[in-house]
């Protein structure tokens, strides 16, 4: 039998989270019809969504989004900032498919593409980054050269799970259903339906059963 405060802890929780839904959800479809960015019916966010959209460039969430961006929704993690979508330049793009859901996660496309295909799911604190920012050498051009030509598309399949404090690097593409371990780095392409870990990160087993195999195409 729940006591008197456990039900008093439950009712406030409850109440708090269905109101800061609510209120998250009006100001980021205000903001999304303001800054021009597309998004599809069911979008539902709880705190504040930072969407910074460069001039010329997409930011697009498609159906049932979901975006959490404060830690007292959260439920695996206290999130470290808010959920962030930014694009830097005219050519730069962020596509978000159906039903993906994301939590204080931080997408920085500077001029490429970054997708993210439906039903995939990003655990708290994830980064993902179609660019390096400086180039590698030699150091004095670090701080003015921007190195754009090493900028590349990300594109993540459908399906895939990607655990918390995960960092996605430029030109790299996840199979779907695969599955990324926290707090991996993913510089290399993953394949479909693998569970892949670490730093970097590899293929550590294939998920798939013999109903649906998994196809690695660049393990
Ligand atoms: C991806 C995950 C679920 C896989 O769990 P699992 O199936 O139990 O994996 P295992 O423990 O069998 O790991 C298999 C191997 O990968 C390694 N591994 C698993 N996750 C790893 C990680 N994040 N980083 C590095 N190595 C990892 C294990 O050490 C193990 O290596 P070994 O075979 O040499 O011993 C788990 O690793 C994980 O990351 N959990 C967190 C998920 C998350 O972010 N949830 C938030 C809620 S949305």
């Amino acid at each position: 039998m729940p006591s008197f405060c456990d039900l008093i802890s439950y009712a406030v929780d409850k109440i708090y989270n269905s109101l800061l839904k609510l209120l998250s959800t009006c100001i980021a479809r205000i903001k999304c019809l303001l800054y021009g960015i597309p998004f599809g019916p069911g979008l539902e966010c709880f705190g504040t969504v930072y969407m910074i959209r460069a001039p010329y460039s997409r930011i697009e969430l498609g159906k049932n989004v979901q975006i959490i961006s404060s830690s007292r929704r959260a439920t695996a993690s206290t999130l470290y900032a808010p959920t962030r979508m930014k694009t830097l330049s005219r050519t730069a793009s962020i596509i978000i498919g159906d039903g993906v859901g994301m939590n204080g996660a931080s997408i920085t496309s500077r001029s490429k593409k970054i997708i993210i295909g439906d039903g995939t799911m990003l655990a708290p604190n994830v980064v993902i980054v179609d660019f390096d920012g400086h180039a590698l050498w030699p150091p004095k051009d670090r701080q003015h050269t921007p190195s754009f030509e090493t900028d590349a598309d990300v594109v993540i399949g459908k399906d895939v799970w990607i655990g918390m404090g995960a960092i996605i690097l430029k030109g790299v593409s996840i199979g779907d259903n695969s599955v990324i371990g926290a707090r991996s780095v993913v510089t290399r392409n993953v394949p479909s339906g693998v569970l892949t870990a670490g730093v970097p990160a590899k293929v550590v087993r294939l998920l798939a059963n013999d109903k649906e195999p998994a196809v690695r195409t660049d393990v």
